[in-house]
């Protein structure tokens, strides 16, 4: 088969709607950023359409597209990609091609003819169920006595959920033979907080211990009365600076939800001093660079307030990255939450791995902040841990 017959078979194939999932792979540079794309059905509105998840060294980008926009796509996929294999509901169809372009094409009948499943739409399972009426949750009056989420909390509901799964993916890099000690910095009203040591503590039966700290104190007395109320001994809350926290020797796991500006990155460099396995942070408000920003070569992005806001949010925390993978953390900023629940859907996760950053690593990181005239309150936090 030729290259270009091959694309307008798997064209005709995807448009007769039968496709279950495809993922194409295999980039014909190894230096590619983007390193897989993942297609798959949705209905939007009513429209049938291929979702696109574009899979980069550190972060995932989605996009719809209809049918007819994939033939384009199609064309410069394959100029950076040699496989694909997809699964429609009759066979699944495998795709190699050579540097020049030679095609391999296998298809398989699939013995039993699959469903499509258009999920977009499929209702969302989460990690706390809401099917079920959860006390703490009750409590915290997110849910009604008979387990209804409220309408006004269901964001927030949403929120700790996704954050209970990023916690439920990092589990494989948290010890196994002693207890597991979590830190929950800016812990405000504690849904988050409450919410982890319900998943991990009652649900999966893990030895934990978890602290929140905040500033406020009567938002923290509340906590602790909650706390105790349920029984949920190794839980406990303390008015504090998280600045100034020097109650614990040792943490495991560093989470913030929404912590203030330069608060999450005092959380940031206090999980660093204590080598945390696991750090999940989603940040919040941003003043400190969107201040020290005066670069005239970005003043036509910059000269609108909004757009300034943004990109020193965004250049904040890949920084933050930055200096995170410079002291030894295996790190990605992945994507919280959509964006109608809050704007603020960036989530830090780094894991530890102790590895040493190259030179060029730090030089990069040099120019990047020289450029942007910052002077990031982590990495004078970090300057000594810094090659
Ligand atoms: C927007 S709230 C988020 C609360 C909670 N994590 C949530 O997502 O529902 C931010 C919290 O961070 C706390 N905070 C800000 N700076 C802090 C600091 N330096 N030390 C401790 N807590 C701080 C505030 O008091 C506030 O409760």
């Amino acid at each position: 088969m030729e290259f270009e017959q091959m694309k307008v078979q798997l064209h005709a194939l995807i448009s007769n709607k039968t496709l279950l999932q495809a993922t194409i792979s295999q980039p014909r540079q190894k230096s590619n950023d983007l390193k897989r794309v993942k297609l798959k059905p949705v209905e939007i509105r009513g429209d049938y359409m291929i979702q696109l998840e574009f899979q980069y060294e550190r972060i995932l980008k989605h996009e719809n597209i209809t049918i007819e926009d994939l033939s384009v796509k199609l064309d410069a996929l394959f100029e950076q990609f040699r496989q694909v294999h997809a699964e429609f509901q009759e066979q699944t169809v495998q795709v190699q091609l050579s540097k020049k372009n030679k095609v391999l094409w296998k298809s398989d009948q699939n013995t039993t003819v699959k469903q499509v499943n258009l999920s977009h739409n499929r209702k969302k399972q989460y990690l706390l169920d809401d099917s079920r009426v959860h006390p703490f949750l009750v409590r915290l009056g997110v849910q009604t006595e008979d387990g209804k989420i409220k309408k006004q909390k269901y964001d927030k509901f949403k929120q700790i959920n996704r954050f209970v799964e990023f916690i439920d993916d990092s589990l494989a890099h948290l010890p196994k033979d002693r207890t597991i000690r979590i830190l929950d910095f800016g812990s405000g009203k504690s849904y988050l907080t409450f919410a982890l040591y319900h998943y991990l503590k009652i649900e999966k039966g893990l030895d934990i211990h978890v602290t929140g700290l905040d500033l406020k104190k009567e938002v923290i007395e509340e906590c602790n009365r909650i706390a105790a109320d349920l029984q949920y001994e190794d839980l406990q809350f303390l008015v504090g600076d998280i600045n100034d926290f020097n109650e614990e020797t040792a943490v495991d796991m560093v989470v913030t939800l929404h912590a203030c500006d330069v608060a999450t990155d005092m959380a940031l460099a206090r999980a660093v001093r204590w080598d945390a396995k696991v750090i999940l942070s989603v940040p919040c408000c941003q003043h400190e660079l969107n201040r020290q920003l005066q670069v005239p070569a970005l003043s036509i992005m910059t000269q609108h307030g909004l757009v300034k806001e943004r990109f020193a949010a965004l250049a904040t925390d890949s920084i933050r990255a930055e200096l995170l993978s410079l002291v030894g953390y295996d790190t990605q900023l992945l994507e919280f939450i959509d964006m109608e629940n809050t704007p603020k859907n960036i989530l830090i996760r780094a894991y530890h791995t102790g590895k040493k950053p190259t030179s060029e690593q730090r030089l990069k990181y040099d120019e990047f902040v020289r450029f942007l005239n910052a002077k990031p309150f982590l990495e004078n936090e970090l300057q000594d841990l810094l090659l």
